[in-house]
């Protein structure tokens, strides 16, 4: 595969740093790949105006404006597909895929998730790892399967908690992290230098 033709859709909700600091790997070439498409369910999402300045496609698409969820996760794959795209990186996304979108991209979707997986799944995770004492939190890249925030674990990176930090203060630090480690991650998969078995990943050396 040469530079530049793997694929990536990405699917956000929100502000869309995540989503920038795959933009920003990109351009500086530590990262091999071309975002094809980025997806929003918000069309008021800053993620969106981001992609725009980059001239990177940049489509909404309205929950509201499908019958249910299983139609609006179908209109979802299609402009995946339509694209060809070889990886889903979910980048904020705030809703939850359903399985029949997760077979059709099996082993295909990856996310981002600010906490040690698997302590704090879910919402509001900096705030229940302050809440719960940890002393160290951080960020996971997982694969994407049906349990939520359950998939096979590709990186992590840790963070200390400080007894001053509030959610705030502490999602800061770990998005330091995040931004590091999602797209390299994501130059792994490039790489093809990931293995799972079980559910564990292991790293081999490149062979593309
Ligand atoms: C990040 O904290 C990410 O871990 C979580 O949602 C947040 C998205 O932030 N899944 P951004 O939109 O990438 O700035």
């Amino acid at each position: 595969m040469t530079s530049g033709d793997f694929k990536i859709g990405i699917l956000v909700s929100g502000r869309g740093t995540n989503l920038q600091a795959i933009m920003d790997a990109i351009e500086n070439g530590e990262l091999n790949a071309r975002i094809a498409v980025v997806l929003s369910n918000k069309k008021e999402a800053p993620a969106l105006e981001r992609a725009r300045k980059k001239n990177i496609e940049a489509v909404t698409l309205n929950p509201k404006s499908y019958a249910d969820k299983k139609e609006f996760d179908l209109a979802l794959a299609k402009e995946l597909e339509d694209r060809q795209i070889d990886l889903v990186c979910l980048a904020g996304y705030m809703r939850i895929l359903g399985p029949e979108f997760i077979q059709k991209f099996k082993g295909k979707i990856i996310n981002i998730h600010p906490s040690l997986l698997p302590a704090f799944p879910g919402l509001d995770v900096q705030q229940k790892a302050i809440d719960y004492g940890v002393k160290f939190s951080g960020c996971t890249v997982h694969f994407v399967n049906e349990e939520v925030d359950g998939g096979p674990i590709i990186l992590q990176a840790v963070v200390p908690v400080h007894e001053s930090d509030d959610a705030e203060s502490l999602a800061q630090r770990i998005l330091i992290q995040e931004h590091l480690i999602y797209p390299r991650a994501i130059q792994m998969i490039v790489e093809n230098r990931l293995h799972i078995e079980n559910r564990k990943v292991s790293y081999k050396e490149s062979v593309s």
